[in-house]
């Protein structure tokens, strides 16, 4: 809700039938208390507290030009200045699996292997979530998510080939028994097949198909500020440093799309679901749910409250150095929390740093993006919890994971995003196993039958599209015995009868499928594969970049030190209306008083004339010297005329022996904090009763 609209929003939501005369007056004159009490709030909205000691730092100017992440990822190493860049072909460690003109699948079209949704079906359908047994949060999805989407994108020919007269598609056949998705006469589900690198898959199978990764693979901050120049430049302010936000009374959002009116809007993905809500950012799947969506807004306040900051200190630095400086700091939070926080979280610790490597290539493989990094699929659960400040529901409730795809009206409309980063912080995810939810397996941006998809089905069927061998061979190629048996993937005896029933023999088991069935490695959330692909593919990134921010500000102890000690925790506190959180927001935590990470509010006095939501933005309020003596008179007045009224109006009410005592709505202004403390959260993390309508759901559509 855009400010200022806010009370209007109270008054016509109030139903008035019934209430006569009098009462009209009273209850006006009530609401215009309430509004002027609220409207005490929303003017003087939340700043933190600007002298805790994690908030401002860095007044020095230590970035060189040529020490800048470019955009599209080129020039990071000097000797080979295409290495991590946008549209680089993303690399094989195992061996292509061969086909006869390059093209076809031809290996997984072998009749005695299923198709991709007949597996999932077998293996990737669950009845129960199952929450991660190391007590992982909701965060570690989703930064898994969000660090993903700074390092690849393998774009496909849906309506990217105008060339061609038809995209290749290898759409994935669906049962009409099938029972979730069956339809009478079958279904397909669409599948677009990757992009290509040019001339590579012409029809001879000495030429395979490979494929480009269409984002630059650093971990150089292009999911907040753009792959491209022409998206970076749209994304900036051009004042002070910033970034381009759009104003609501929830704190700033992200900048949004105006398509008619601004031909230079960068494109965003599935736009097309909500058209005229979609907000613009560093990458183009930033829509794709509210989580991922309060992330990148997360980032891009961080960005700004750093530029605030550099310019208050620097008041001789002009624009692009403010924006250079603060992007570079920015960046390095990004790396610092994945290497510190995410990737020890999953139980992967890397070989100490050492330095720069010019020698590491750090170009993203199919086995990390194609399969191995998908395995954050099977960690998402169906609900996002939506809390307020004492870690209870808000009053709009929770999300079911499909309510927030494609919908920015959960943050706009319903609070923002703090609900959102408190509930995920609050909530255990699933197992990284072979399970999928509901809304990821048959309900994927639509119904079944109404483009509802199966994430399940789609990454078996993009493994087999870029020609990924099969699971035992790509664990030799990194150096991993074949095995013989079931048992030595999984010890669970119901899996490997599962995998046994499911597939013709242990080599014919899609590269993903084997590493989600995998037991996980002690102390980790992943099986070995998985494990030894993740650490990998992160290794060489870090060590291959000139500019990480351990290489880069290594010689400037204070602010690789901040750099190293800011945890999402304080970014989440910095810049959103939260106070308080645990200190290691990747392990859930659902008691108040263990969350011993703090950032006050800062208090508002008279004389505060740039106050609003902790983003720092001072446009357009007004100084509240003069709203506050202004709201007292009128809240006083407005009171006593309350209470004049209102005492009237009981006497009348009785006279009339009206029975009508206590109205329902009453009945929840007059519990006390006990009894609303006592209230069952929606879905209590207790005993595991977030619910699971699998049975319920199953008739979606039919
Ligand atoms: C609600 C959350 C998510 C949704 C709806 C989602 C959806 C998708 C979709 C539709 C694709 C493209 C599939 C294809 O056509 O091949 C994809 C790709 C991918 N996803 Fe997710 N995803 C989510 C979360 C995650 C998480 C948590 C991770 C990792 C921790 C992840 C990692 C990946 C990777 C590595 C790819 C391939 C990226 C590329 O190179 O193109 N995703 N996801």
């Amino acid at each position: 809700m855009k400010r200022g609209v806010v009370g209007s929003k109270i008054v016509s939501n109030s139903n008035l039938s019934g209430i006569k005369g009098k009462q009209v007056f009273a209850f006006l004159t009530l609401s215009l208390f309430l509004f002027s009490s609220f409207a005490s709030v929303t003017a003087a909205p939340v700043e933190k507290e600007p002298g805790a000691s994690t908030y401002a730092f860095f007044d020095e100017w230590p970035v060189n030009a040529s020490a800048q992440y470019s955009h599209d990822g080129t020039g990071v190493n000097i000797g080979h200045p295409g290495w991590g860049a946008a549209g680089s072909q993303i690399s094989r460690v195992s061996t292509r699996y061969p086909t006869t003109d390059g093209e076809s699948l031809t290996f997984w079209d072998r009749t005695d292997v299923p198709n991709p949704r007949e597996i999932s079906n077998a293996l990737c359908h669950e009845n129960q979530t199952h929450p991660d047994s190391r007590g992982l949060s909701d965060y570690v999805w989703l930064w898994g998510q969000f660090v993903t989407h700074e390092m690849d994108h393998t774009t496909t020919q849906d309506g990217r080939t105008p060339d061609q007269d038809q995209p290749d598609t290898a759409y994935i056949e669906i049962d009409e028994d099938d029972p979730w998705m069956g339809f009478s006469g079958g279904l397909q589900m669409r599948f677009f097949r990757s992009m290509v690198i040019n001339g590579t898959g012409s029809g001879d199978s000495s030429n395979q198909r490979e494929h480009p990764n269409t984002i630059s693979a650093w971990l150089d901050g292009s999911v907040i500020y753009g792959n491209e120049q022409s998206r970076a430049d749209w994304l900036r302010e051009y004042s002070g440093g910033r970034m381009k936000v759009s104003d609501f009374s929830e704190g700033d959002l992200l900048p949004q799309a105006d398509y008619e009116n601004d031909p230079t809007t960068p494109g965003m993905s599935f736009a097309g679901f909500n058209f005229s809500n979609s907000f613009v950012a560093g990458d183009g799947r930033a829509n794709e749910h509210v989580a991922l969506l309060s992330m990148h807004v997360l980032f891009v306040r961080e960005h700004n409250r750093l530029a605030e900051a550099i310019a208050d200190r620097n008041p001789n630095w002009n624009d692009e150095q403010i924006y250079q400086y603060a992007r570079h700091i920015n960046i390095g939070i990004m790396q610092s929390i994945t290497y510190n926080e995410y990737l020890p979280s999953l139980g992967i610790e890397l070989e100490t740093y050492t330095g720069y490597n010019p020698n590491i290539d750090p170009t993203i493989s199919n086995e990390f993006a194609t399969v191995a990094f998908r395995m954050g699929h099977s960690q998402i659960g169906s609900f996002m919890l939506r809390m307020n400040e004492t870690r209870r529901p808000i009053a709009e409730g929770h999300l079911t994971l499909r309510e927030g795809f494609f919908d920015v009206t959960p943050i706009v409309d319903e609070g923002g995003i703090g609900p959102i980063l408190r509930g995920l912080a609050y909530n255990v995810e699933p197992e990284n196993d072979l399970y999928f939810v509901d809304d990821l397996r048959n309900q994927m941006f639509g119904p079944p039958g109404a483009g509802g998809m199966d994430l399940c089905a789609i990454d078996i069927q993009r493994g087999r599209d870029h020609g990924v061998t099969d699971y035992n061979s790509v664990r030799e190629a990194f150096g991993l015995t074949r095995y013989v048996n079931w048992s030595e993937i999984t010890n669970d005896i119901e899996i490997q009868e599962m995998l046994n029933s499911t597939y013709p023999d242990i080599d014919s088991v899609d590269a993903l499928i084997g590493m989600l069935a995998e037991d996980h490695v002690e102390n980790s959330s992943l099986g070995p594969t998985m494990h030894l692909i993740l650490k990998d593919q992160f290794t060489r990134l870090r060590d291959g970049d000139r500019l990480h921010f351990e290489s880069q500000f290594s010689e400037m102890d204070n602010i690789r030190n901040e750099i190293e000690r800011t945890t999402l925790a304080d970014v989440i506190l910095r810049n959103t209306e939260i106070e308080r959180i645990q200190c290691d927001v990747f392990y859930a935590e659902e008691v108040l008083d263990e969350m011993d990470c703090s950032l006050p509010n800062k208090k508002v006095t008279d004389g505060d004339s740039n106050n609003n939501q902790g983003n720092g933005n001072t446009e357009g309020t007004v100084p509240l010297t003069y709203i506050f003596p202004l709201v007292l008179i009128i809240m006083i007045l407005a009171l006593v005329v309350a209470m004049m009224l209102a005492s009237s109006w009981m006497k009348d009410e009785s006279e009339e022996g009206d029975e009508r005592a206590v109205a329902e709505s009453d009945l929840q202004d007059n519990l006390t904090d006990d009894e609303e403390a006592s209230q069952p959260l929606l879905f209590g993390r207790n005993g595991r009763e977030m619910p699971h309508k699998v049975n319920e759901e199953r008739k979606f559509g039919r």
